[in-house]
């Protein structure tokens, strides 16, 4: 059997959990994660680099004769790293695991994912699209739509694009702030505004070969910095998996509705995608509707899918690399998985970073996924807003949530703090 020398690109939880897995295959060699933190050095070797430097990155593949090149975020996908190791005969051969640039669109330009959502027919909120030259119509049209209205820059915006106006007034200034203000740089000098649906959220995740799929577990995030889903957005404060409410006639809609179409419509339009779809979906009274697209796997809802998942993460991927994934089945564990996350005083907004931390040798039966925190001399410092995942399965959410929430309070740094109802509505 031959095995692969993969290089991880990120540093969140959700590098930390898919190193844990790739560190777990049998075709798994050496393991590297560019930059990583703290807790990816248990599972391969971090490396200094950025993750859009694509000439270090060619380099760094052919001196470690990497095989395998697995991007965790949309930061290296949306700036093309999948056409730029296309374009290299030199790299070639290199399997990634993701889109290229033109379907990373997908996440990557929100009005091109509404537009191709329309073309195929898939359930998403109606909307129309501005720029400065239908500027003054926008403001016009602002003004006879329905409250709450959702305004959202087009391109990248760090998950702060989205701005759910309840007052025409409130809507108008997000739409002059993002178009004239240019309060997201380029990426909001387009905006889609699109009406508001009213459900409960989900995030299902697939991995495409362009021609097939297999389905993994699904998950539920928690947003919101406080209890009761209060407060500003985060980037995800703890996850839960499997989500009840995902049922098997639900997740036949979402198949047959999303998925599929999803799939099939990337393909006709030669989107060459091979790699995750993140569909984050709302139940609309029992019926999904597309919120958006992502190219990559959701932070932190990897940390609780990942870990429910039985198959060989490396075998999957090189399955999907020869288009043979229907020859797959996804087997995963039937406990419920929860992830409830510790993050710095402040977050999301300013916070400090360099605190010690202490007491993870205390945890114990959970999985600790690192994500903002850095080595020095020895110790173990926080380094980011979010620091740390605590997972833990268990029989039912209950004593999912319960063991993580034990861990959670041997684990110790200056200000941390963690949202103390993952998973409320559920119990
Ligand atoms: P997005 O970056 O598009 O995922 O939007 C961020 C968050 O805003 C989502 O997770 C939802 O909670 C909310 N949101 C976005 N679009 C809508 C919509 N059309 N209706 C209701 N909530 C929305
Ligand atoms: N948890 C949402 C995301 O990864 O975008």
């Amino acid at each position: 059997m031959s095995t692969h020398n993969i290089l991880l690109l990120g540093s969140g939880g959700r590098e930390s959990a898919l190193a844990w897995k790739l560190r777990q295959s049998s075709f798994c060699n050496e393991l590297f994660i560019a930059p990583g933190n703290a807790g990816t050095q248990q599972f391969g070797k971090n490396i200094q680099m950025s993750t859009t430097d694509f000439d270090s990155m060619e380099k760094f593949c052919l001196d470690k004769n990497i095989s395998i090149l697995f991007p965790g975020s949309e930061d290296a996908l949306v700036a093309g790293v999948y056409d730029y190791f296309q374009s290299k005969s030199s790299l070639h051969h290199i399997i990634v695991a993701g889109p290229s640039q033109a379907g990373a669109q997908l996440e990557g330009s929100k009005a091109f994912a509404k537009k191709f959502m329309m073309r195929h027919n898939i359930p998403t909120a109606d909307y129309q699209e501005f720029d400065e030259n239908n500027f003054e119509a926008g403001l016009a049209y602002l003004d006879n739509q329905p409250l709450p209205i959702v305004i959202k820059a087009d391109g990248l915006a760090a998950g702060k694009g989205v701005v759910i106006a309840q007052s025409h007034e409130e809507a108008k200034v997000s739409f002059v702030n993002m178009i004239k203000e240019a309060q997201f740089g380029d990426a909001g000098k387009k905006v889609v505004v699109e009406s508001f649906l009213s459900g409960i959220e989900l995030s299902v995740f697939v991995l495409s070969d362009g021609e097939h799929y297999v389905l993994l577990p699904e998950a539920k995030d928690y947003k919101r910095i406080y209890e009761g889903d209060e407060g500003p957005n985060t980037g995800g404060m703890g996850a839960i998996s499997p989500v009840p409410f995902a049922n098997e006639n639900f997740m036949l809609k979402v198949k047959t509705q999303i998925i599929e179409p999803t799939i099939k419509g990337l393909k006709e339009e030669a989107l060459t995608y091979q790699g995750f779809i993140f569909f984050g979906l709302i139940n609309v009274k029992g019926d999904p509707f597309v919120i958006e697209y992502n190219c990559r796997m959701g932070d932190p809802e990897t940390e609780v899918v990942i870990p429910r998942l039985e198959n060989d993460l490396v075998e999957l991927i090189l399955a999907m690399k020869k288009q043979e994934l229907h020859q797959h089945t996804i087997i995963h564990k039937k406990e419920t998985a929860c992830t409830v996350m510790l993050v710095s005083a402040g977050y999301p907004d300013t916070y400090e970073k360099g605190f010690e931390i202490s007491g993870l040798n205390a945890v114990n039966n959970s999985l600790i996924f690192h994500a903002g925190t850095t080595e020095k001399e020895n110790k173990i410092m926080t380094n980011g807003g979010r620091v740390l995942a605590v997972t833990s399965y268990g029989k039912d959410l209950k004593e999912a949530l319960n063991q993580s929430y034990e861990n959670a309070l041997q684990i110790h740094f200056q200000g941390k703090y963690f949202r103390n109802d993952i998973g409320y509505e559920f119990q």
